[in-house]
C-alpha cells in the first residue's frame, strides 16, 4: 500500500487493524469467486447443484450492471432448477439475502436456497485516494441454508435502513442517473467514495442497536450468546460496537487484519474460520451484526 498511496503500515494498522487483504487477479471476478465457495458450501452440506431451489447474491460489484450476478454463478455451477436473483444490501447483504432465504424456505416456495456473497471490492475503489484504498479486500462467502426441526437456525432478526445518508458511502456515477463517459472517468466518480468519520459513527451505534433487537426477537439475553460475527470493516468499529453493546471482546471472532473490509463476504468467510478453527460448534448461540453503504444495517440471532 505504501507504493501505491501516500500512507504507512503503521497508520493502516492503528487506524483499521488491517494488516493483508486479498486483491483478486482480473479474470477471477465476483461470479467466479462466488461460483468457487459456491461448491465448497455444497459439496459440505452434500447438495447437488440440480437440488438448489434459490440462488441469491448478494454482492456490491457484480460481474456486469445487467443481468444480476446471480444468474452467472447459476449458469457456471448447473444450478438449473433454481430461481436466482441478487440483493444490494452493501455490507449487510449477507444478512439480507439469509432472511429472504429464510422467507422463501419457511412459507413452502422451495427446500434449499444458496446464499452467496461475493466482492471484488479492488474493481471499485479508487486506487488514487488514500483514505478508502487501504481499507478493502476481495472474497467470497457461501452458505446452504434449508428447514430444521428444533430450536436451531435464524431465530431473531432486526433490519434497517437509512436512506437519507446514501451519501455518506457511495459511487456517485455510472449509473443509469449519471452514465460512464469521460468526465465521469476523469473525475473518477465512479469509484467509491466515504466520509469516513460519519459511516465510524453511525457504524457504531447503528450495530449496537441491531443487535439489542434482534436479542430481543429471539428472547436471548446479552449473557447467551457464545460468538458474535460482525461485520469485519474495521477493528475500532468492531470493539466500540462491542462495548457499546455489552459484549466482552472474548466472544467476537476477529480476522479484519487477514481480510481488510470484503463488504458482504466477511461474515460468511469468518464463520468458515471459525468452523475450520473448531470455534464455532453445533447448538452455539451466535450474533451476526452489519453495516454498511445506503446506509443499511441488521442483526440476526442464530442458533448454530
Ligand atoms: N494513510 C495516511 N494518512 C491517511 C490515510 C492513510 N491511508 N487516510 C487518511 N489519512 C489522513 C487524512 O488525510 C487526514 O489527514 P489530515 O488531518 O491532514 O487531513 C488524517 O489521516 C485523519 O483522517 P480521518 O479520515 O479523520 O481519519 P480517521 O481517524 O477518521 O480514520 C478511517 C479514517 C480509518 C477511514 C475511519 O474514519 C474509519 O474507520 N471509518 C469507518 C469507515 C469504514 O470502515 N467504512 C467501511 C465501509 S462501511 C462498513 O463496512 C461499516
Amino acid at each position: 500500500m505504501e507504493s501505491i498511496v501516500d500512507t504507512s503500515d503503521e497508520w493502516i494498522f492503528e487506524r483499521t487493524g488491517i494488516r493483508e487483504r486479498r486483491i483478486a487477479p482480473p479474470e477471477m471476478t465476483a461470479a467466479a469467486m462466488g461460483a468457487g465457495a459456491a461448491r465448497m458450501a455444497m459439496e459440505r452440506a452434500g447438495v447437488a447443484p440440480e437440488d438448489v431451489d434459490i440462488l441469491i447474491v448478494s454482492t456490491a460489484t457484480p460481474d456486469r450492471l445487467l443481468p444480476a450476478t446471480s444468474c452467472d454463478i447459476q449458469a457456471l455451477i448447473g444450478a438449473t432448477n433454481a430461481v436466482a436473483f441478487d440483493v444490494v444490501g452493501a455490507c449487510t447483504g449477507f444478512l439480507y439475502a439469509l432472511t429472504v432465504a429464510e422467507g422463501y424456505i419457511s412459507t413452502g416456495r422451495g427446500e434449499i436456497a444458496l446464499v452467496i456473497a461475493t466482492e471484488k471490492l479492488s474493481a471499485i475503489v479508487d486506487w488514487e485516494d488514500r483514505s478508502t484504498c487501504v481499507l478493502f479486500g476481495d472474497g467470497s462467502g457461501a452458505a446452504i441454508v434449508r428447514s430444521s426441526a428444533g430450536e436451531k437456525g435464524i431465530l431473531g432478526t432486526h433490519h434497517q435502513s437509512d436512506g437519507r445518508l446514501a451519501n455518506l458511502l457511495y459511487r456517485p456515477a455510472g449509473g443509469a442517473a449519471i452514465p460512464m463517459d469521460e468526465e465521469v472517468l476523469r473525475n473518477r466518480t465512479h469509484l467509491i467514495q466515504m466520509s469516513g468519520r460519519e459511516v465510524f459513527k453511525h457504524a457504531v451505534r447503528a450495530m449496537a442497536d441491531s443487535a439489542g433487537q434482534a436479542l430481543a426477537r429471539s428472547g436471548w439475553a446479552l449473557d447467551d450468546v457464545d460468538l458474535v460475527f460482525p461485520h469485519q470493516a474495521n477493528i475500532r468499529i468492531i470493539k466500540a460496537t462491542a462495548r457499546y453493546a455489552g459484549l466482552p471482546m472474548e466472544k467476537v471472532f476477529v480476522n479484519v487484519h487477514r481480510y481488510g473490509n470484503m463488504s458482504s463476504a466477511t461474515i460468511p468467510v469468518a464463520m468458515d474460520e471459525a468452523i475450520e478453527e473448531g470455534r464455532l460448534q453445533p447448538g452455539m448461540k451466535l450474533l451476526l451484526v452489519a453495516f454498511g453503504a445506503g446506509l443499511t444495517w441488521g442483526a440476526m440471532a442464530v442458533r448454530w
